[in-house]
């Protein structure tokens, strides 16, 4: 047996519409469980059990969604925000956005950050992703203002103390253009890390006194960034991807 759920919840879940909105389908008799006219919307149903039909077709209730995001700039990874617009709103916009309602970020992007960030309803997995303990390695791409230290991938492989006296784990420093006397005015660098701290990579540079000055995410654990989608654009994981980040925890 599954889990069993409120039908109205299943319902809302599923896009069918608010919870007020299906008390007013239901008291229509738009609504059926295993055949049989359902009134009641605070009823428990399990979705591997029950059959459940609204105007006659029949509900699919699939466990988890995934979804990838080119996460743009001024965007908030949140599901509610009373200011910007959220990733969730971004998703909702989109011509094959999920209808699901219970979608939510994995992890955090500053407003300024862009790249990769994954939306599911997979609460189990988005937990074991984040988790300190797991050390799930993210790849950032940066610009960053300032002449790096000489020493800066030592620096990054030992672990760089952060500002405010917080240490963290060693990171992989790539770096890929220097500023130099053509006028290219910062550093571009590929930073990998194996935590979230709040501003990590930010302040780690900060740290070794330069600025970020654009920052985008290309990867977590298995997943890399789909270089096809453009900021703002988003798609299903695949299942190998699926399979595979639930390998990475
Ligand atoms: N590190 C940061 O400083 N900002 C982000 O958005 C992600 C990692």
């Amino acid at each position: 047996m599954g889990k069993e759920m409120r039908l109205d919840r299943l319902l809302a879940e599923v896009g069918i519409g608010t919870r007020s909105q299906i008390k007013d389908m239901a008291k229509k008799g738009r609504i059926r469980v295993n055949g049989a006219t359902e009134k009641k919307t605070d009823r428990k149903v399990d979705p591997a059990r029950d059959q459940i039909m609204v105007d006659h077709l029949p509900v699919i209730y699939a466990e988890a969604e995934y979804y990838m995001l080119n996460k743009p700039q001024g965007v908030v990874s949140a599901t509610e925000d009373h200011v910007h617009e959220t990733v969730v709103d971004l998703l909702k916009k989109g011509p094959d956005g999920p209808v699901r309602t219970d979608l939510f970020p994995v992890g955090r992007l500053d407003l300024d950050t862009e790249g990769l960030l994954l939306l599911t309803n997979d609460g189990e997995l988005a937990h074991s992703l984040l988790s300190p303990r797991r050390h799930v390695d993210k790849r950032y791409y940066a610009k960053v203002e300032g002449r790096l230290p000489e020493d800066a991938a030592e620096q990054f492989e030992k672990g760089i103390t952060l500002l405010d006296g917080t240490p963290t784990l060693p990171a992989g420093l790539e770096i890929l253009k220097e500023p130099a006397g053509d006028g290219v005015p910062c550093s571009e660098i590929v930073l990998t890390i194996h935590e979230g701290k709040f501003h990590q990579v930010k302040r780690m540079f900060e740290a070794v006194g330069c600025q970020v000055v654009f920052l985008k995410r290309l990867s977590m654990g298995s997943l890399v960034l789909d270089e096809g989608l453009k900021p703002g654009e988003f798609r299903r994981l695949s299942r190998e991807e699926v399979e595979r980040l639930k390998r990475d925890r």
